[in-house]
């Protein structure tokens, strides 16, 4: 049993059984037990699981070409803020400015919000002076023209759990027996799930089970709150409104240094607790916030349309140049490398996540239509 699992026995018994929200809350965000905040790495090697940015700088450098046509868009100014919230270990914002050509490298003015301490420090290591970090997005203050990146962010925001059993909606809560945390299901407490459900026009078949995204809204207003001209650029597992049906048993699931399964509710603060995004709500969120949006596309149409190809075509030169010169542990290099951008184009694999742009004053990307 976890310190944070007796955390959330203790308020439980309190406060009676906590909805899924607000249990993920405590398991991912709890300010010293949570699974994101406790401290260890969590995403990348050394972490419970892979993210784009830490399979290979080429994914930040493919996205260094992306930031650079909309500062382009926006009149190449002379500063453009590059924004990213939940940056993780750093590796998106590393190799966006690691790639960035030098005109548009002096007009990048990089933001991270991150929350947890030790991250912060480990990103500093791979990043140089001039990044600025920030507790929240609000703390960014409002940004003229920039861009703002969320890559697997929305995915770890709190949601709550409702299932139809016999013609009812139900809501999942968490409560605890035996040294165990367990569901139980009860009436909601408010209309939220089914008012939810109604706004994106679906009816939850019966024996269903969804997630209710109850944060998700607020932080997109949040973000998109601050900038007046540019594009957000968010990327995450994901469905649409229509596609819930395909999904009985709603997408939640646990990463923990086992791999992955469905235990939610073992060992909190241990274990990542995701969902998949609904992409139906994001783009009307960002919608009702005045921007023009597009997606979801796969990631891997996006890289592929960003200059994916170009990209491998080059490490092949380098891995040919090595091995005719006999530079073994370059040839090895560059093939390695090769491999990694196979993986983040994987369309069963990182290649399948799909990305959504919304964009304010500027046009939507050639790279984000059709
Ligand atoms: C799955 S990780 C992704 C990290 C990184 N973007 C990557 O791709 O490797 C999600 C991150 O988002 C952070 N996060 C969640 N909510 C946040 C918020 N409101 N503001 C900033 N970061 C947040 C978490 O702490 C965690 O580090």
């Amino acid at each position: 049993v976890t310190v944070l699992q007796g955390l959330i026995a203790a308020e439980i018994d309190a406060r009676g059984p906590l909805d899924f929200a607000e249990y993920m809350q405590l398991a991912l965000y709890h300010p010293e037990h949570g699974y994101y905040t406790a401290g260890p790495q969590r995403t990348g090697w050394r972490g419970h699981f892979l993210t784009s940015p830490e399979i290979d700088p080429a994914f930040g450098e493919l996205w260094a070409r992306a930031a650079e046509d909309l500062w382009t868009a926006c009149g190449r100014p002379d500063r453009f803020p590059l924004i990213e919230v939940g940056p993780g270990e750093g590796g998106l914002a590393a190799a966006l400015v690691e790639a960035a050509d030098e005109e548009f490298a002096r007009a990048v003015e990089l933001h991270l919000i991150e929350l947890n301490a030790s991250a912060r420090e480990r990103q500093s290591v791979r990043l140089g002076s001039g990044t600025v970090w920030h507790d929240s997005i609000d703390d960014v203050g409002s940004v003229e023209c920039g861009c703002i990146f969320a890559n697997e962010l929305l995915d770890n925001l709190p949601v709550r759990v409702v299932e139809m059993r016999d013609g009812e909606l139900l809501e999942c809560f968490v409560d605890h027996s035996d040294g165990a945390l367990h569901e139980v299901f009860g009436r909601p407490r408010d209309d939220f799930p089914s008012a939810y459900l109604a706004c994106i026009g679906v009816d939850l078949p019966e024996g269903h089970r969804v997630e209710i995204p109850v944060a998700t809204q607020g932080e997109i207003a949040r973000i998109a709150g601050i900038l007046s001209k540019g594009a957000v650029i968010v990327i995450d597992y994901g469905i649409s409104a229509h596609e819930i049906a395909d999904r009985p048993s709603g997408t939640l699931v646990a990463y923990s240094e086992t791999g992955v399964d469905h235990d939610v509710l073992v060992s909190p603060g241990d274990r990542d607790v995701t969902s998949h995004v609904n992409w139906t709500s994001v783009l009307d969120w960002f919608n009702g916030a005045g921007f023009k949006t597009a997606g979801p596309i796969t990631q891997r149409e996006v890289l592929h349309r960003l200059g994916a190809r170009d990209l491998d075509a080059r490490l092949r030169v380098d891995y040919d140049d090595a091995v005719a010169s006999g530079r073994g542990r370059d040839a090895v290099a560059a093939l390695s490398r090769r491999q990694a951008l196979g993986a983040l184009m994987d369309p069963g694999g990182l290649g399948g996540l799909q990305v959504v742009i919304a964009t304010r004053g500027i046009a939507t990307p050639g790279w984000m239509t059709g």
